[in-house]
């Protein structure tokens, strides 16, 4: 990783969040959590957060309130993380579908969507039971049809960064230098 494109990257962001978006199994949390590392700056989960204040999992929140509960709740949530930064913000699949959130996403914070192709997410999410948008009779044509619904706006996103099968050092290398090449900025000189 280039130090140059990891200050360009911190420069771009300032206070700002970095927000990875896209479906579940796109690598959003494991990829956020080590770019947050090599930028040197707090990485925090939507999902995770959702937990921590409703004392539940997300599949109970499903259960026990509904989806329309859930978005409701994950859309406070969204909003007050994204007054706090500059940090890397992972988000459930579901958000950035939520207009609200993603006009206050775009307005507030850099965009990645981490796009992955429907086998690469079949393969991640097929072994954890822990999507419940996904306890249907064809999980796997569910996953595609989401995919259709939502990779028109996913692709709204201000980068994309194609999420695939290599490790996950490579995709956040290529996050940040996504990142770093929104940097207008150039290195000055001072006049002697
Ligand atoms: C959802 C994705 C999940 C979680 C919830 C709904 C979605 O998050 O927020 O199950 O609508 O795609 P991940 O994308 O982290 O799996």
């Amino acid at each position: 990783m280039q130090e140059l494109d990891i200050t360009r990257a911190q420069r771009v962001l300032g206070h700002r969040n970095l927000v990875f978006v896209g479906l579940m199994g796109a690598g959003k949390s494991a990829i956020g959590r080590l770019v947050a590392q090599m930028l040197e700056i707090p990485f925090v989960d939507s999902d995770h957060e959702i937990e921590r204040v409703s004392r539940m999992t997300i599949p109970e929140l499903f259960e026990i309130y509904g989806e329309a509960e859930f978005r409701a709740l994950e859309s406070r949530v969204v909003r007050r993380l994204l007054k706090t930064g500059p940090r890397v913000l992972s988000t459930g699949g579901g958000a950035f579908m939520n207009e609200a959130i993603r006009a206050n996403v775009l307005a507030n914070g850099v965009s990645v969507w981490l796009k992955a192709d429907l086998d690469v997410l079949w393969m991640r999410v097929n072994k954890r039971g822990s999507r419940p948008l996904l306890k249907t009779a064809n999980p796997r044509q569910t996953l595609s049809d989401l995919l259709d619904q939502r990779y028109p706006v996913y692709e709204t996103a201000e980068l994309t960064v194609q999420s695939r099968d290599v490790d996950k050092e490579t995709i956040a290398t290529e996050t940040i230098a996504a990142v770093a090449s929104l940097d207008g900025g150039q290195e000055t000189v001072p006049n002697s």
